[in-house]
């Protein structure tokens, strides 16, 4: 028989972050409006909240560099990303560049720009209520508008 050893291991933002990959997640990028240009940030904290009302939400890190503007959208639209759709997630998780920069979107609720790819699933969001969770905000979204594909969701775990 193989026995597994367990280690307790310390709580620290390095190790916390390096554990909590192992846990497999899907892939969104998620847009919003921002002042005079749009917003995109890839995100794995995306998740199911509620069905009945149809809310769902996802953290944003106080750090990210636009982070004011984030925390005052009205709306975002969550894109579910595909496995084929890797560059995209690079592009939108990428600093220092215009994320929009050559690609094609479409006005969505609100005025929310929208990918115009297929994606697995598009859910286009009011924001029912926000949180502060230490050093991100809990965005949380009713769910407007869904849009679904045959496309397979892309999972990564580390
Ligand atoms: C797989 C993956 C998941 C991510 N998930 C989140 C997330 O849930 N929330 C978040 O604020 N940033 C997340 N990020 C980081 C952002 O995509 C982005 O790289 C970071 O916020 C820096 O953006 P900035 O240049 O706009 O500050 C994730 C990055 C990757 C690669």
């Amino acid at each position: 028989m193989t026995s597994v050893t367990a280690s307790t291991v310390d709580v620290t933002p390095t190790s916390l972050r390096s554990q909590l990959a192992r846990w497999p997640t899907g892939v969104t990028i998620i847009t919003a409006c921002g002042d005079g240009r749009p917003l995109g940030k890839t995100a794995n904290s995306f998740h199911a909240a509620s069905l009945d009302p149809a809310l769902v939400g996802w953290c944003i890190d106080k750090r990210s560099s636009r982070f004011d503007e984030w925390v005052a959208v009205t709306g975002y639209a969550v894109h579910v990303m595909a496995g084929h759709q890797t560059d995209l997630v690079t592009r939108f998780a990428a600093s220092g560049s215009d994320r929009f920069d050559g690609l094609d979107t479409m006005p969505g609720l609100d005025g929310i720009p929208l990918l115009a790819c297929d994606v697995p699933l598009r859910l286009e969001c009011r924001i029912a209520d926000t949180f502060d969770v230490g050093d991100h905000v809990y965005l949380i979204g009713q769910v407007v508008t869904m849009t679904a594909s045959h496309h397979t969701p892309m999972t990564i775990q580390r």
